[in-house]
């Protein structure tokens, strides 16, 4: 029987594209997919959570499921505390007892973005929102807990599926003619397909055990960046889209200040994405091919 590997938070852009791999791709034919989604397992019920693991067994997770509006965390702390810490300390317990590697997914957001170069995997985090700080807490729970498995970084996600970023301009630009974008906050933009690529990766590595540690982290849980090449400002990122869709819509750059927000956000979150590249020997695509790529799968309807 091939190897189990269940992909929590099936109905989010990475799930949705880790979906999209696995039925159109003939290379993961040896792993045997579940997709669980809210309805299947609802990572704000513990009860739900334990009864979940009591009657299935995984020889790998990967957590795509998160609380992720960004901004309205700030008034709902105990449920993305829930979500993004609690329940993936449950997670790791589990995934520590049934000897099942966890891939759980990370943010850019645990920096504060005080930084001019990129941030490597190491570095002390310092989150700005409570969106962050529950993912931090969620991070340092694997961490402490210590399951096999690793924690993987990303920033800026972007996909034909679900709300983001690319489908917000693409709507304004039917709806106005000029729109307002920051170009304070410098990221890169990241096209899910392409994590979810680097997540079935670092999933069916040949290596045993399947996550060798650098000894970063005490216990052996690494930390990887995963982000496409390249940097941009939310600016840089709608000019490419409306760009490459060939929208006429005029953009004029304001500063954070002038689109005040709920959460405060990093001005500067590029993510060093060095120790993943080296250890699993990763090419990673620039962020304008990808961004052309989810156009493209918008366009045909993919979405
Ligand atoms: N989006 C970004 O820009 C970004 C940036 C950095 C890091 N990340 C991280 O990347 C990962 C994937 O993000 P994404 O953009 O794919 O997020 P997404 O599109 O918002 O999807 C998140 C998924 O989590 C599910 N979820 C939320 N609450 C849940 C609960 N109580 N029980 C079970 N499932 C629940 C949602 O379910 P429903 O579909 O039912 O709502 C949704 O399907 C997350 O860990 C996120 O923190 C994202």
């Amino acid at each position: 029987m091939g190897r189990q590997l269940l992909v929590i938070g099936s109905n989010g852009q990475l799930g949705r594209s880790l979906q999209k791999i696995v039925s159109t791709s003939s290379t993961y034919t040896e792993i045997m997919f579940t997709f669980a989604g809210r309805e299947q397992l609802d990572l704000s019920h513990p009860k739900q959570i334990a009864d979940y693991f009591q009657n299935n067994r995984y020889d790998t997770i990967i957590n795509a499921a998160a609380y992720t509006a960004v901004d309205k965390a700030e008034s709902e702390p105990e449920l993305a505390d829930q979500i993004n810490y609690q329940a993936v300390a449950q997670l790791a317990e589990i995934a520590k007892q049934h000897q099942t590697a966890l891939l759980h997914v990370s943010t850019d957001y645990v920096f504060d973005g005080n930084n001019h170069t990129p941030y490597h995997e190491n570095e002390s985090p310092h989150p700005q929102s409570v969106y962050g700080k529950s993912k931090l807490k969620g991070e340092q729970a694997m961490i402490e807990i210590g399951p096999q498995g690793c924690i993987v970084r990303t920033g800026w996600l972007y996909s034909e599926f679900g709300h983001n970023f690319v489908k917000t301009m693409l709507r304004l630009a039917q709806e106005r003619e000029q729109i307002n974008v920051v170009d304070d906050q410098i990221g890169t933009p990241t096209y899910a397909t392409d994590l979810a690529y680097a997540l079935l990766n670092i999933a069916e590595t040949k290596n045993q055990p399947p996550f060798p540690s650098r000894t970063i982290t005490k216990k052996g849980v690494e930390t990887y960046h995963y982000a496409n090449e390249g940097v941009a400002s939310w600016y840089d990122f709608a000019q490419a889209i409306f760009e490459i869709a060939e929208k006429s819509c005029k953009i004029n750059p304001i500063v954070s200040d002038q689109y005040p927000t709920p959460a405060k956000r990093p001005h500067y979150s590029v993510l060093s994405k060095r120790a993943i590249k080296q250890q699993f020997q990763l090419q990673i695509p620039y962020w304008r091919s990808s961004l052309k790529q989810c156009l493209e799968a918008i366009n045909n309807n993919h979405g």
